[in-house]
């Protein structure tokens, strides 16, 4: 059995810093190391104030707390920690490529190629190499090949390597509860005693049904797959949602009537702006460029249509909201409720509230933008026209084209406003004092729900006007 004392993992981000975070607290004896290139990212991870880790989830800070510079340690010594490693995970980035063969589809790969000649080039005696990044189909292929050339040049070293694919399901936002109780861990390989190196890690806390074993090309389309179908239940229901509007349904009701065949199951039927975060959308084009390269053209163009409609679904909303202000929002200051693409993350990436903001803006409005955890320098970056300013402003507001945008950490921004938006369901936005927030709203004004987190009869009550995704009853 290979024993394992001493982990490093490659990429401090939302995979490597809280899966890392929950090993070391569960296998005490086990050294954690996490490196990054990322300078500022470390010293994050490494700040004494917890509030400033660069990764905001429920539960992560607590872990921190406890193994932090015990058995888990952050740093950019890569060098150094992968040499000392019996075991390696590469997590880092595997974004959709933006040029070159396959840009707009294919991941690039070329940050686990990186890592996979860093690990090449400074691991010492025998190393278990773990894809814990989500890869196309035979990837691990062009691990083992750098790797092997690495074995060949240092025969006489007695380095040697094992590759295995352990793809990671948490969801942002839960990332602790999923990592202390998965649904599953999938370890794929094709070397047993370094697949039970691995198993003995997890089944310290993972009961052991729950620990699959595969072959590694299945392991990693796996994870695609798993993103897919996810993916997929949201399109399906964003388009029930549409056709609720069309008809008189309810898309809740729908969901619920859905939801209760046990074959069909109830989780991932919320109709929404549209499914966000860094990998719906890579992980389905990935797919769908693998099967392009296969020749299985009816297999991609199914999996591509479901990007299609949730571009499509983003549009209409900002589309709806400009067709219910009078047909212009011009001028028009529109309270935007959360910028993260899912509640308890801080995480904005593919938020469907950059689209809209951003269709808004072209559009004219002036938009007012809350969210409890994501901050101004990210939305910044996200909407991409911090650098043009209105010169006529006193507080130099960022401008775009037409619109501009304003962000505001407290609640105090509905005073003229024409409508609230709702794009993120933070528990905060549940309750809101609509009557008292009527009041200072321009009248009539509207409240657009995409999330269905408000009180519809207290809304009404308050004397705005709703809109409510899938809502086709006030038809
Ligand atoms: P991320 O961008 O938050 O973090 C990746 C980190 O890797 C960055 O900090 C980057 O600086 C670092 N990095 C890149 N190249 C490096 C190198 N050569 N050496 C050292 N550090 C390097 O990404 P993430 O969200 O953590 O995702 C990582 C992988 O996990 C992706 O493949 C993603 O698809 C997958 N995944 C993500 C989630 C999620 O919820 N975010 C869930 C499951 C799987
Ligand atoms: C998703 C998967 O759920 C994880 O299993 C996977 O590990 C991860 O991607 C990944 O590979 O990165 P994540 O994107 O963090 O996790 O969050 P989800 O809860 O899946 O939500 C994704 C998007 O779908 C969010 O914008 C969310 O608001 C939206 N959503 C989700 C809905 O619109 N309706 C639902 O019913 C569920």
């Amino acid at each position: 059995m290979i024993k394992v004392a001493n982990i490093c993992c490659i990429g401090a981000g939302y995979v490597g810093g809280p899966t890392m975070a929950v090993i070391a607290d569960r296998c005490p004896k086990i050294d954690v190391n996490v490196v990054d290139i990322d300078e500022e990212r470390i010293k994050k991870w490494n700040d004494k104030d917890l509030k400033n880790l660069p990764v905001y989830e429920p539960g992560l800070a607590e872990i921190i707390e406890r193994c932090r510079n015990v058995n888990l340690h952050f740093s950019n010594s890569i060098k150094e920690k992968i040499h000392d490693a019996d075991m390696v995970f590469i997590s880092v980035n595997t974004p959709t490529k933006k040029k070159g063969l396959g840009a707009g589809k294919a991941s690039d790969l070329r940050w686990v190629e990186e890592s996979a000649r860093q690990v090449a080039k400074f691991s010492s005696g025998h190393t278990i190499v773990v894809e814990k990044s989500t890869l196309p189909v035979r990837t691990a292929e062009v691990i083992q090949s750098i790797l092997r050339s690495s074995e060949e040049d240092n025969e006489l070293n007695g380095i040697s390597f094992n590759v295995l694919s352990n793809p990671e399901f948490l969801a942002e936002g839960t990332a602790i509860k999923d990592l202390e109780n998965p649904d599953r861990v999938l370890i794929g390989g094709d070397n047993l005693e370094a697949m039970n190196a691995l198993h003995a890690i997890y089944s310290r806390w993972v009961s052991k049904e729950k620990i699959l074993f595969t072959n590694i090309w299945s392991s990693e389309l796996a994870k695609l797959t798993a993103n897919a179908f996810l993916a997929q239940r949201i399109s399906s229901i964003n388009s029930i949602a549409a056709m609720c509007e069309a008809t008189g349904a309810d898309v809740r009701e729908v969901s619920r009537a859905i939801g209760t065949d046990s074959r069909i199951g109830s989780k991932f039927l919320d109709s929404g702006p549209g499914f966000g975060g860094s990998c719906f959308k890579k992980d389905i084009l990935n797919l769908v460029y693998l099967a392009e390269y296969f020749g299985l053209n009816e297999v991609a163009n199914f999996w591509e249509s479901v990007v299609n409609l949730n571009n499509w679904h983003q549009n209409r909303i900002s589309k709806l909201v400009v067709k219910k202000l009078f047909g212009t929002v011009t001028g028009k200051k529109i309270v935007v409720l959360g910028f993260a693409f899912k509640a308890n993350t801080n995480d904005t990436r593919e938020s469907a509230a950059i689209q809209i903001c951003k269709d808004l803006m072209d559009e004219g409005a002036e938009i007012w933008i809350h969210d409890p955890k994501v901050n101004k320098l990210q939305i910044e970056k996200d909407l991409n026209i911090g650098k043009i300013y209105n010169r006529d402003s006193e507080e130099n507001k960022p401008i775009n084209k037409n619109g501009r945008w304003q962000f505001s950490k407290n609640f105090d921004i509905f005073d003229n406003a024409h409508a609230v938006l709702m794009l993120t369901e933070w528990d905060e936005y549940k309750n809101i004092d609509w009557e008292g927030i009527s009041k200072r709203m321009v009248n009539p004004s509207w409240v657009f729900d995409a999330r269905s987190i408000v009180d519809p009869i207290k809304v009404k009550k308050a004397n705005l006007n709703l809109w409510r995704v899938g809502d086709g009853t006030s038809k």
